[in-house]
C-alpha cells in the first residue's frame, strides 16, 4: 500500500513541478532510487535517531519513516515553509506514519543552532545547498557519527563544491559520492587510519 502511494506521490510531484514557475511551489522530490537507497542504508546502519532537513511534501520522509520501524522511534524533519509541512503532514497521515515523525516548520539553520541537547546518527540533507557550509558547525555538533547523506551532489555539482571541499578538509571523516538519483554525498566517521 505504501509503495503504491509513493509511486503516485512521486509521479504527481513530477507533473506538478513541470508546470510550476515558482521554485518554492515545487516539491522537488528525491528519485525513487534514492528513496530505496536511503531505506537500504537505514536498514544496514540501524541508527537510533534520524534527522531530515528539507521535508517538502513528505515523499522522502515516508521512505525514512517506513524504513526506521524496528530501530528508531521516530524521524525529525524540518522545512522552512508551512505549506510544505502541511502537505507532508497530510501525506504521512494517509500512510499511517504521522506518529513516527516530528515535523518542524522553521529555518534549518535556526533548528540546528537550537538543537543543543539533540544528537542524530543519521542525517539526510536536502534543502538550500548554499547554506550547508554555514550549517556545518552546528551539523557537526549534533551529529553522533553516524552517516550524513546529502542529495544533489551530481545534479548541482557547482553549488555543492564548497561543501564537498569542506568535508574533504576534515581529517576525521570519510566521504564518497554515489551516482544514485541526483548524486548522493555520503559522509561517515573514519573507520580506519
Ligand atoms: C528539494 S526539497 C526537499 C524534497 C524532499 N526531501 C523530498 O525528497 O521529498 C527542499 C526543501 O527544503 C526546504 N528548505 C529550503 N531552504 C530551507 C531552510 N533554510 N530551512 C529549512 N527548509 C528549507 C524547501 O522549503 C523545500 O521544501
Amino acid at each position: 500500500m505504501i509503495d503504491a502511494f509513493l509511486k503516485t506521490l512521486y509521479e504527481t510531484g513530477v507533473d506538478h513541478d513541470s508546470v510550476q514557475t515558482d521554485r518554492s511551489s515545487k516539491v522537488l522530490n528525491i528519485t525513487p532510487e534514492t528513496g530505496a537507497f536511503l531505506a537500504l542504508l537505514l536498514q544496514e546502519a540501524k541508527p537510533r535517531s534520524i534527522l531530515e532537513i528539507g521535508t517538502s511534501n513528505g515523499y522522502s520522509t515516508i521512505w525514512l519513516a517506513r524504513a526506521r520501524a524496528s530501530f528508531a522511534s521516530n524521524v525529525v524533519s524540518v522545512d522552512a515553509l508551512a505549506e510544505k509541512t502541511k502537505l507532508a503532514k497530510s501525506n504521512l497521515t494517509k500512510v499511517g506514519l504521522i506518529d513516527s515523525v516530528t515535523l518542524f516548520t522553521m529555518d534549518a539553520g535556526a533548528y540546528l543552532k537550537e538543537a543543543d541537547n539533540q544528537s542524530f546518527d543519521f542525517v539526510f540533507l536536502d534543502a538550500s545547498r548554499s547554506d550547508y557550509v554555514h550549517w556545518w558547525r552546528d551539523l557537526r555538533r549534533i551529529m553522533d557519527w553516524g552517516i550524513l547523506v546529502v542529495d544533489n551532489a551530481l545534479s548541482h555539482k557547482d553549488e555543492m563544491h564548497s561543501f564537498v571541499s569542506l568535508i574533504r578538509s576534515q581529517p576525521e571523516l570519510d566521504h564518497v559520492v554515489l551516482p544514485i538519483g541526483k548524486g548522493q554525498l555520503i559522509v561517515t566517521g573514519k573507520h580506519y587510519k
